[in-house]
């Protein structure tokens, strides 16, 4: 069974939607193990399915690349197929990334390369866009930059707040989390380079 270790630091709506999702037999995946760089909410969605958990905390580590290592062992020992950052809000240094890469993928509330960074949605409104998206892309040694595997389009109406915008946001991305992982487990998309 192909297998997905996910990474959060927040509320877990997408992990909760992979965890429903993989829960049926005839989905082709499932989720091995969730880690976080904090006690957070994700995790007890995880516990909820009965699905393992580890925290790795930056702050008893004297340097990121220390804390990576770490993280990476405990990913490691999982040895899943494919890694998902679902709103992990952690930048992973070199040594993590060149690690796992390609087989690690990114959620992001943006059409990349529009709006790179912790505050996308923000700055899609910022900047007076008419349409903003979700992307899943292959995760690289930079901020947002590798290959795009899937994107999708969302009005932003008049008037509407960040918080609003990330929740229409958020609706398309869990789909688009489900479809990435069923696509990838079954072969109809290919993780290459970036
Ligand atoms: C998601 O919307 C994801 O796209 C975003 O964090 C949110 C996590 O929500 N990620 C980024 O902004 C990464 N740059 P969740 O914890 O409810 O899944």
């Amino acid at each position: 069974m192909f297998s997905v270790v996910v990474l959060v630091s927040g509320a877990g709506s997408n992990l909760k939607a992979l965890l429903e999702a993989t829960s049926n037999p005839m989905f082709p995946a499932q989720v091995v193990g969730v880690g976080s760089d904090k006690a957070s909410i994700a995790l007890e969605h995880a516990e909820q399915f009965r699905v393992p958990t580890f925290v790795v905390e930056p702050s008893g580590f004297s340097s990121t690349e220390a804390w990576a290592k770490v993280l990476l062992s405990n990913v490691e020992y999982l040895k899943p197929d494919l890694v998902v950052l679902a709103g992990f809000m952690k930048i992973l240094p070199a040594n993590f990334v060149n690690a796992l890469s390609p087989r690690i993928i990114n959620l992001h509330p943006s059409l990349l390369p529009e709006f790179r960074g912790a505050h996308a949605v923000r700055d899609a409104l910022a900047a007076g866009v008419k349409k903003t998206g979700a992307t899943i892309h292959i995760v690289d040694e930079g901020v947002d930059t590798g290959k795009i595997l899937l994107q999708q389009e969302v009005e932003i109406p008049a008037g509407i707040s960040e918080p609003e915008l990330l929740t229409k946001i958020q609706v398309v991305e869990r789909q688009q989390l489900v479809e990435a992982v069923r696509m990838l487990a079954s072969g109809e998309l290919e993780l290459a380079g970036s």
